[in-house]
């Protein structure tokens, strides 16, 4: 995704797309990747997609959100999970509580999935946070209650995108790729090496585990897009 560069910190602390102020090119950006990973998923039976990232601070928890946010546009039902039971961000991003969320329901607190979905954090789009970091993140994701949860839940969303940790630092994410159509991978230009990337991939590819796209995040070059706006699009594979 494109970054400011002038002021990249602010323009990401208020990086959500959630109002029609943000940028056209960032807003483009975002559809073009949803037009393609449409495509992508039209010929998979599951609409649940996990995104991922090889190295921490990669910007996956902000793709999560504005990929919800965008492909809710066109009426779908979009939901975020957010399985980073380690570092997670997306009830901040969306400014909920915390109180009860995947790992009360993974550790079977509750098994009641409205207590746990903070319902309409954008149009079309729910959200169920993490909940309270628990001291066994991997073991609550292998837990059978995340098929059951899955299950329930593409009953009612057309996509569940899923927020995840870096996976060359924990495997939570493999252990979800056997519900999913595929893996999305966040890459931060200047950040992330390639052989890291390369490593990320043979982890899913170990698993059969497609790898939708990949989606370059923080993006800076000399090429001058519309107006005063240093920004060039995501690129796409
Ligand atoms: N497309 C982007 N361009 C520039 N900065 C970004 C972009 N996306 C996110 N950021 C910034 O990078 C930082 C990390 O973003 P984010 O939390 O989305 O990364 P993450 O991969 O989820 O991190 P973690 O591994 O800790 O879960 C944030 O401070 C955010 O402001
Ligand atoms: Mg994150």
């Amino acid at each position: 995704m494109p970054r400011n560069d002038n002021d990249n910190k602010r323009n990401f602390a208020h990086g959500l797309l959630l109002d029609d102020a943000q940028d056209f090119q960032i807003v483009e950006a975002y559809k073009n990747l949803r037009t393609n990973l449409t495509f992508a998923l039209s010929t998979s039976d599951s609409r649940i997609m996990v995104i991922s990232s090889a190295e921490p601070s990669a910007g996956k928890s902000y793709t999560t959100a504005n990929l919800a946010i965008t492909m809710a546009q066109t009426g779908s039902r979009v939901l975020i999970l957010d399985a980073d039971l380690r570092k997670p961000t997306q009830h901040k991003l969306f400014d909920v509580n915390n109180l009860i969320g995947l790992s009360r329901l993974l550790s079977g607190h509750t098994m009641v999935i409205d207590e746990a979905l903070q319902k309409g954090v954008a149009e079309n789009v729910d959200l169920i946070p993490s909940g309270p970091i628990p001291p066994n993140p991997s073991e609550l994701l292998g837990h059978a209650r995340m098929k059951e949860l899955l299950d329930k839940l593409t009953e009612n969303y057309d996509y569940i995108l899923i927020d995840t940790p870096p996976v060359n630092v924990v495997s939570d994410s493999i252990l979800l790729m056997q519900y999913a159509a595929g893996v999305l991978l966040v890459v931060r230009q200047r950040q992330t090496a390639f052989n890291e990337i390369r490593e990320a991939i043979e982890k899913y590819r170990s698993v059969d585990a497609p790898t939708l796209g990949v989606v370059v995040t923080d993006v800076k070059t000399n090429v001058r897009g519309y107006g005063n706006y240093r920004y060039r699009y995501y690129e796409y594979k």
